[in-house]
C-alpha cells in the first residue's frame, strides 16, 4: 500500500470511530489496534507528524474541549501534565456530557493514568514506612507538586495516625501552586508553597524525603543530571531521595499519549535511571530502582549515608 493510500486508510478508520455517537468496548478495542498501527507506520515513516497532527484533531473541538484525551492535546495551561490534567487523573474525572463518559473511561483505563494514580498510592506508601521508623518529626519535599493531591492524602493519613509531618511544595506554574494552596488549606500550618523552578530552589533546610514523580521524564540526561546532584543538598543524613520516570521498556500507553495527546515523555530503563545517579554523583550501594504495579512509571530510589 503506498504511503497516500495508508494515510487515507487510517483516516477512514478513526473517523468510523470517532463518528460513532456511543463506541462499544470492541470498537474502543479497534481504536487500540489502531493506535498501536499509526504508531508503526510513523516509525516506518509512512506517516509524517502532520498526520499525526491532523489525525488528533480528527476528534473534533466539541470532543477536544469536553474530554481527557482532548485536554491533554490541547493543553490549556501551555504545557502537557499540567497541575488540572493530572488531577482529573487522579480523580478520574468523566464529561458530563453522555456520549464522551465512555472515551473518558477508556483513557483512565490506559496504562499510563494507572500509573499516575498508582504512583500517588506508591509515594503513600513510602510515607507510612518511613513513619513506622521514626516517632520523631517527618519532613519532605515534593519537588514538581502539580496539585499536590498525592501530599493531601498524606496530610490525612499523617492526621489520622497522629504523625508529624511538615511538608514544602516546589512548582515552576504558579496556577498549579494556587490550586494546590485551595486543596492544602486545612493543612496551611504544615505545608509551605514555594512558586520556583527547581533549578532556582534553596531551601533552608534539609528534607527525611525529597519526592518528585512526573518531573524528571520532562528532562534530558544532562538537565537530570543538574536536578538530581541538586537534590543532595536538600536532603538529611540518612533521608531518601526519590525520582518518578516512564518506564522505556513498558508503557503500552506511549503511542497514545504521544499520538493523540502530543505528550512526550523521556522514556528510560532501569539501568539508565542507575546510571544517570551515578553520573550525578551517587554511589551504586545507595541507588536501586522500583516500580508501581503496572511497570509503568519507575522509581529511582537514592538513599543517603546517615
Ligand atoms: C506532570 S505534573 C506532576 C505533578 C505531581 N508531581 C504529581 O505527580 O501529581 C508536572 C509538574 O511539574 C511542574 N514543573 C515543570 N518544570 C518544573 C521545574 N523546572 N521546577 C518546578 N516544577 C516544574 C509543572 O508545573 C507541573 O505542575
Amino acid at each position: 500500500m503506498t504511503s497516500e493510500a495508508l494515510k487515507f486508510e487510517i483516516r477512514d478508520n478513526v473517523l468510523s470511530i470517532v463518528g460513532k455517537d456511543t463506541p462499544e468496548e470492541k470498537e474502543l478495542k479497534a481504536f487500540d489496534l489502531l493506535v498501536r498501527d499509526i504508531g508503526k507506520a510513523y516509525r516506518a515513516e509512512l506517516l509524517s507528524k502532520e498526520d499525526l497532527k491532523e489525525l488528533a484533531r480528527s476528534f473534533g473541538d466539541d470532543f477536544l474541549n469536553n474530554t481527557m484525551q482532548g485536554f491533554g492535546l490541547l493543553k490549556p495551561y501551555g504545557y502537557a501534565g499540567d497541575f488540572m490534567m493530572i488531577d482529573k487523573i487522579y480523580t478520574q474525572w468523566e464529561s458530563g456530557i453522555p456520549k464522551y463518559k465512555i472515551w473518558d473511561e477508556y483513557f483512565h483505563n490506559h496504562a499510563a493514568p494507572k500509573a499516575v494514580r498508582n504512583r500517588k498510592k506508591y509515594f503513600k506508601k513510602v510515607f507510612s514506612n518511613l513513619a513506622s521508623q521514626t516517632n520523631d518529626e517527618l519532613h519532605i519535599l515534593n519537588v514538581a507538586s502539580g496539585p499536590a493531591r498525592d501530599l493531601l492524602e498524606i496530610m490525612e493519613m499523617a492526621h489520622v495516625k497522629d504523625i508529624p509531618v511538615f511538608a514544602t511544595c516546589v512548582d515552576i506554574d504558579d496556577n498549579a501552586i494556587q490550586y494546590a494552596s485551595k486543596l492544602l488549606k486545612p493543612y496551611e500550618q504544615k505545608v509551605s508553597l514555594v512558586h520556583k523552578n527547581m533549578f532556582f530552589f534553596s531551601p533552608e533546610y534539609k528534607y527525611d524525603l525529597v519526592w518528585s514523580a512526573g518531573l524528571f521524564d520532562y528532562f534530558n540526561d544532562r538537565m537530570f543530571r543538574i536536578g538530581l546532584s541538586k537534590m543532595k543538598k536538600w536532603v538529611s543524613p540518612g533521608g531518601t531521595i526519590i525520582v518518578g520516570n516512564f518506564n522505556k521498556e513498558n508503557n503500552p500507553s506511549r503511542d497514545y499519549m504521544e499520538i493523540f495527546g502530543e505528550w512526550f515523555l523521556y522514556h528510560r530503563t532501569k539501568d539508565e535511571l542507575i546510571k544517570l545517579a551515578l553520573d550525578a554523583g551517587f554511589e551504586r550501594e545507595n541507588i536501586c530502582v522500583s516500580s508501581e504495579e503496572e511497570n509503568v512509571n519507575l522509581f529511582l530510589h537514592i538513599k543517603m549515608p546517615a
